[in-house]
């Protein structure tokens, strides 16, 4: 954690504070001083859009975003900056300001695409050319990429996007052909944390949903890694929000350390939590994947026609 100034505009929920803050930096940057005047004209114009990531862009000013999320995007980054991105071509999924994409190419990436299905225009119309930044960003469905699109990738992330999803196993499965034979996936997501005894996925109608009507796909990690393994992946649970991390994440707040108490009793006692805060506790997960060589053998079975009753 670092301490900056940060300079004031108000935007409706989104705020820039002019108070002494504690920084959690997300993705801080080397850009060369500014100028008081530049700095206004950069405000001027972040002014003008809503923002959901926290960017750092030097001098001082960061877009506002929305603070809340810092803690569950710093377990993306905290995975994402162990990765090797050297000369790598990363495709970043749902990359909505372009948090992660910056700090891949900021880490080294030759070559950083972000997709979103609702583009940021702030992304595209300030932060890119203020950052100076290579990225290019498309607003695109991944269910419509296929490997000509734009090629293949060594490193993809996808966070913050799987429980948004209601066809996960396709959508995994285009996120394996779009890979590089030994490319990484980066996968962040909501959890159902609960009988990880058992390959579990709970897939509510919208209004019975735990977060908003959009967010339709909690696996538990065992059900997640179960499916991406058999999908062709070789998948590691590497971190979650709520665990005894959070005490050292920046960010979090008395809030989510009760979150973290919550989250604990609803593994050993999951009805009991369901019955007294009338639903299950979402939990974030961070996973590793790698995808395996070769085809798995059920897409044989699952993509086309066989001969297995005759
Ligand atoms: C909750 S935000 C997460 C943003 C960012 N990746 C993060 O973790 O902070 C989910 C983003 O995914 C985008 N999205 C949802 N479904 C998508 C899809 N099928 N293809 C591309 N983007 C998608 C949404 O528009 C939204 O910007």
């Amino acid at each position: 954690m670092r301490t900056a100034v940060v300079i004031t505009i108000e935007l409706g929920e989104h705020l820039y504070t002019n108070e002494s803050h504690t920084e959690v930096s997300l993705a801080p940057t080397a850009l060369p001083p500014q100028g008081p005047a530049a700095q206004s004209a950069l405000i001027e114009r972040l002014k003008k859009h809503r923002f959901y990531h926290c960017i750092d862009l030097g001098n001082g000013v960061r877009t506002a975003g929305i603070p809340r999320l810092i803690p569950q995007q710093q377990l993306t980054l905290r995975q994402l900056r162990r990765f090797d991105f050297a000369g790598k071509r990363v495709l970043d999924i749902g990359c909505r300001d372009g948090l992660f994409s910056f700090e891949a190419e900021r880490l080294g990436a030759a070559e950083v695409i972000g997709i979103d299905n609702c583009i940021s225009p702030g992304a595209v119309e300030v932060l890119i050319p203020h950052l100076k930044s290579k990225v290019r960003m498309y607003e695109m469905n991944l269910l419509d990429m296929t490997p000509d699109t734009f090629g293949r990738f060594d490193i993809i992330i996808c966070s913050g996007v799987l429980y948004h999803i209601r066809y996960p196993f396709q959508f995994v499965r285009v996120i394996r052909d779009l890979l590089t034979d030994d490319g990484t996936l980066l996968l962040e997501t909501a959890l159902w944390r609960v009988w990880e005894s058992q390959p579990l996925l709970y897939c509510p109608a919208s209004a019975e949903s735990p977060y908003e009507s959009s967010s339709v796909t909690f696996f538990n990690s065992r059900g997640l890694i179960a499916s991406l393994e058999s999908l062709g992946f070789e998948a590691r649970f590497t971190d979650n929000l709520f665990g005894s991390r959070i005490f050292r994440t920046p960010g979090t707040t008395a809030r989510s350390w009760a979150g973290a108490g919550v989250n604990a009793v609803q593994r050993i006692f999951p009805r009991l939590v369901s019955r007294v805060i009338g639903q299950f506790f979402v939990d974030r997960g961070v996973f590793v994947c790698r995808r395996r060589p070769g085809t798995p053998a059920e897409f044989a079975y699952w993509d086309g026609k066989h001969n297995v009753h005759n």
